[in-house]
């Protein structure tokens, strides 16, 4: 694991562009895994806009969806996936897949565990939330999950309020389909973007206490080949 520490946001997402396009350039049928949240907006700003890159061979699987919300959901990460990434950018929407927020829980767990065993991650891209969390791994996920259904813990609720959903709280989704540790853990890269106050906390535990499922985010101090991308306002309480 290596952390690189940016002054903000649009440091954080300039550097992770060229890492995209490094890794677009050099394999073009790229298998790439996605977030949503507002980590990534910039990024996805910098992608659409890119000129050079050619995504039509490249596959995307994305980390999780609301579950109660289908895809014309305004608030759903779907809908939030095409808004902000692929209307933009010459991909098959054949090649996307964000797991199904409607449907059958199990299979669509299972169908998603399938398509990602076929289709090993070259690269995933990772935000964090404020407890923690990535994907919607909420603290207290085992490190050996794969993709599950889970309960959103009100802190995560809150924030996606804040954020998302005008404020409201009561249109938060309770549950989540989500990858689980392991499928993140699977993919050849990682790259993280970690930015402002409300993460300091979380960024500290990560890398200064003991890896924990109580912090889902340490599973990755152990992964061969992750770089966290954090501003100063993450790093302001880091001590080592
Ligand atoms: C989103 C996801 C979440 C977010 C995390 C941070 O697909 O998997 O883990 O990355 O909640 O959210 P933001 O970027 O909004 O702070």
């Amino acid at each position: 694991m290596q952390l690189i520490r940016v002054k903000n946001m649009e440091e954080a997402s300039q550097r992770v562009y060229e890492i995209f396009k490094e890794q677009l350039t050099s394999k073009k049928d790229s298998t790439l895994g996605l977030a949503t949240g507002s980590s990534p907006i910039r990024l996805y700003e910098l992608l659409s806009k890119s000129k050079s890159l050619d995504f039509s061979l490249v596959k995307t699987f994305n980390l999780d969806e609301y579950f109660g919300l289908s895809p014309e959901h305004p608030q759903s990460y779907h809908y939030f996936m095409f808004d902000h990434l692929f209307n933009h950018i010459n991909i098959d929407p054949g090649n996307v897949h964000v797991p199904s927020g409607v449907g059958d829980i199990q299979s669509v767990c299972d169908q998603y565990n399938e398509m990602l065993k076929d289709n090993p991650i070259d690269l995933q891209l990772l935000g964090m939330g404020g407890n923690g969390h990535i994907g919607f791994n909420e603290p207290g996920t085992s490190f050996d999950s794969v993709t599950h259904y889970i309960e959103l813990d009100q802190r995560t609720r809150q924030d996606n309020a804040r954020l998302f959903f005008d404020g409201n709280i009561d249109e938060v989704p309770t549950h989540a389909i989500t990858m689980g540790i392991a499928n993140i853990m699977a993919a050849k890269r990682i790259v993280m973007i970690i930015c402002g106050k409300s993460k300091a906390e979380a960024l500290k535990k990560m890398l200064e206490e003991e890896p924990s499922v109580q912090l889902p985010a340490s599973a990755l101090m152990s992964h061969p080949d992750c770089i966290i991308f954090a501003d100063d306002q993450a790093c302001s309480l880091l001590t080592k």
